[in-house]
């Protein structure tokens, strides 16, 4: 399959990534976002991260601007997507919006575009089901942040073609990425993983079995993660990790994917992590100190 014109939907934190890579390599790129200001922002994102690529040795100058010539932002969905021949969709993480922009992309995509989303847990399945052509929609899960993470998760929906998987594979290695095809199944296999390690992370805290530190540091040095699972929660985001359990819970009807109560309350609470400046850290603006959230100080 030709896959040269993609649209992206979503300027967020994944959005301008995916359109950061697939301009990069050389694909016209529309990027769309119902928030003027967040396409804006995201522009300005992508050429920071250009720099910082630039002053890494990983990009040139010329591939900057190639790369920003072939991006082309819009607020009409209508517009960005007719003739699209794939739809990378990274809007929000929530069922109903989700299902709402695949219903809108079946009528407005042309008829042979392929639909994919970069949800980060709910069913491709469910999402393929809203469309009339359930073979041409597959998860595509990019890695935060996308131009530095190599992982593409390839999902297969129930009814995702054979042929479709293997234009999306071969897709993410022209992006220079390393495909992982899976099924469609809760959480899917990285978050189905981490989320629990996460989630156990947080018990063991909520237990007074070891602070913050202590068990961010037993699992960089012991396991060898380059950040330990309870930083790795605040910077997903704590509302992120909970709803996402919530889909493991909900999905395999096992009380061991059950969100630990601190978590609940963290989130109730308005405690998200890096987004809202503390969760089991503190973050201030300009400091790359890790500073351990007084609440958890022993
Ligand atoms: N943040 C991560 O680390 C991460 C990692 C992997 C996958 N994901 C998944 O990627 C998706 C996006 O997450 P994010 O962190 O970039 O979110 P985000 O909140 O940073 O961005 C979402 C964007 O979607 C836009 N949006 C909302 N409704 C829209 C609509 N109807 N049409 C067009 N744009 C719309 C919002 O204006 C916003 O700019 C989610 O499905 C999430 O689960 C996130």
């Amino acid at each position: 399959m030709d896959l040269k014109n993609i649209a992206v939907i979503g300027a967020g934190t994944m959005g301008n990534g995916i359109a950061h890579v697939f301009a990069q390599n050389g694909f016209a790129v529309n990027l769309i976002d119902v928030n003027a200001g967040q396409l804006d922002k995201a522009l300005q994102t992508i050429q920071k991260n250009f720099d910082r690529q630039i002053a890494k040795g990983a990009a040139t100058e010329e591939q900057k601007k190639n790369a920003l010539a072939n991006l082309t932002t819009f607020t009409d969905m209508a517009q960005g997507v007719k003739e699209a021949q794939l739809v990378v969709e990274a809007a929000t993480e929530n069922i109903d919006l989700k299902l709402n922009i695949f219903k809108q992309l079946d009528n407005l995509a042309p008829g042979h575009a392929l639909l994919a989303t970069n949800t980060s847990s709910i069913s491709i399945t469910r999402i393929a089901a809203v469309t009339k052509r359930a073979s041409q929609v597959i998860g595509m899960h990019f890695m935060n942040p996308v131009p530095v993470m190599k992982l593409v998760e390839i999902i297969n929906g129930y009814a995702t073609s054979k042929n479709v998987t293997d234009s999306i594979v071969a897709l993410s290695k022209q992006l220079g990425k390393v495909p992982c095809v899976v099924n469609d199944y809760p959480g899917f296999i990285a978050n189905r993983i981490l989320m629990p390690m996460i989630n156990e992370a947080i018990y063991s805290l909520y237990e007074g079995i070891a602070g913050v530190n202590e068990i961010d540091t037993i699992m960089k040095l012991g396991m060898a993660h380059p950040m330990g699972p309870l930083q790795l929660a605040d910077f997903i985001g704590l509302d992120t990790c909970h709803a996402i359990l919530n889909v493991l819970f909900e999905g395999f009807g096992n009380p061991k994917y059950a969100p630990c109560p601190l978590l609940t309350n963290m989130v109730t609470a308005g405690y998200l992590g890096v987004k809202s400046g503390e969760g089991f850290y503190k973050y201030e603006a300009g400091s790359k100190e890790l500073v351990v959230s007084d609440r958890f100080r022993l």
